[in-house]
């Protein structure tokens, strides 16, 4: 069996987060033993989601009355949509999917409760991932592993962030200590000292990553753009310090690790809030505020939490706001320390990450390795990943 996996092989990666902007198909191969895999990205596609559909994504991510029967739609819909993901990358690389040895999809979040409420006298956390993987299965043949967060949750864990592990095996060095930094709708960071064993990785949301500048940026367009290409709106404005400094002061911004965000947080109530609903102020210069928000946030959590003692010497940057100059260009002004590069020079390209760590991870779940890291997300234990839908 373990002769048979450590073959090369080739998975596809099924990654929609927070932005609701699109699902992103990430076509590998893997090779090598488990511990140090080979990963090679053959095709890369990233399928919008068309405006009507990501409206009624929203509209449930947002806590708003829906009935269940619309849930259940979207989750049958997005299976479809999905699976198309999957032959869309398979065919811009020439691959049948009979080649393909698993599809892991992470689905897009609906509901994220890390922290745990009291329920009925027990203590209860939950996450609902949708994009139902018997479509995808169906569709495709092939073998899928979804709902990767639940048993992280099962275990008592936070069921995020999942891709530390895959951080870890992608990027530990004997000699230098690394960050990783995510920026997709909330911004997470793994933090893998020089040398570290799995034990001694850090992992956790800093806050907002788009969410709060792409809110703003629908807002102002009337949902004409999407987002502030490279910055470029923020840079034209001012950074709104009071502002800035009541939204610093969000609970969520100080508790320590295990933590993890999502529109629960950060959502259009947080930018109701603190940015919009009172005073008018110049688009340009809430997008530059809501920047600096993300800018601050992220370097504030590594030096509050993590960088004393972590001797750090380098960040490695994806996700989609890594194209955000303005962003990127304050993160380095404000961690002068480290260097700071693209994930892109590892071979990883920034917009692929995230589902290119959801393929490693279904081929990890199918050879039966655990995909947590408990120090990470606050489990008892590692636990294998997900649930398989055989083809
Ligand atoms: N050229 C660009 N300039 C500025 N921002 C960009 C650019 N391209 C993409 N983005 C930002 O990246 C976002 C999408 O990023 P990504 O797909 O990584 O996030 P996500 O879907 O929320 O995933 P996750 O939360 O899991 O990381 C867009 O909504 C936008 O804010
Ligand atoms: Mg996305």
């Amino acid at each position: 069996m373990a002769q048979k996996f450590a073959r090369s092989r080739l998975a596809v990666g099924l990654m929609s987060g927070t932005s609701l902007d699109a699902v992103d198909a990430a076509l590998v191969r893997l090779a090598g033993a488990a511990e140090a895999p080979r990963v090679r990205l053959v095709a890369f596609a990233s399928v919008r989601y068309p405006p009507n559909v990501r409206q009624r994504i929203l509209r449930v991510a947002e806590g708003k009355a829906v009935p269940v029967g619309e849930i259940s739609q979207l989750n049958f819909l997005l299976g479809e949509l999905f699976a198309e993901a999957v032959f869309g990358v398979c065919r811009q690389a020439g691959v049948s999917l009979e080649r393909l040895s698993v599809i892991g999809s992470h689905g897009q979040t609906v509901f994220h409760q890390g922290f745990a409420t009291r329920e009925g006298g027990r203590n209860i956390r939950s996450s609902l991932q949708i994009a139902e993987p018997a479509v995808i299965a169906e569709r495709t043949g092939v073998p899928v592993v979804a709902n990767f967060r639940t048993r992280d949750l099962a275990a008592g864990g936070q069921g995020a962030p999942l891709v530390p592990l895959v951080d870890y095996l992608l990027f530990k060095d004997q000699k230098m200590g690394t960050v990783t930094l995510n920026l997709g709708g909330i911004a997470n960071v793994t933090v893998i000292p020089a040398g570290a064993s799995p034990k001694k990785v850090l992992g956790f949301d800093t806050g907002p990553g788009n969410m709060v500048m792409d809110s703003l940026v629908r807002h102002f367009t009337r949902g004409r753009r999407t987002y502030d290409t490279g910055g470029r709106m923020a840079r034209r404005g001012k950074v709104l310090e009071d502002r800035l400094n009541e939204a610093l002061r969000v609970p969520f911004f100080r508790q320590a690790p295990p933590k993890s965000a999502g529109r629960e947080q950060f959502g259009e109530e947080f930018v109701r809030r603190f940015f919009l609903g009172r005073k008018r102020e110049r688009a340009e210069d809430l997008l530059r505020t809501a920047n600096e928000l993300t800018a601050r946030t992220v370097t504030g959590a590594l030096r509050s939490l993590t960088l004393p003692g972590a001797s750090l010497g380098r960040m490695i940057v994806s996700g989609g706001g890594a194209h955000n100059r303005l962003l990127l260009g304050r993160i380095k002004e404000l961690l002068p320390e480290l260097e700071v590069t693209l994930s892109d020079i590892f071979g990883i390209p920034a917009d692929a990450k995230e589902a290119i760590a959801f393929a490693i991870l279904a081929d990890r779940t199918l050879r039966g390795l655990p995909g947590n890291l408990p120090a990470v997300t606050g489990a008892r234990r590692a636990v294998v990943l997900g649930s398989i839908c055989q083809p």
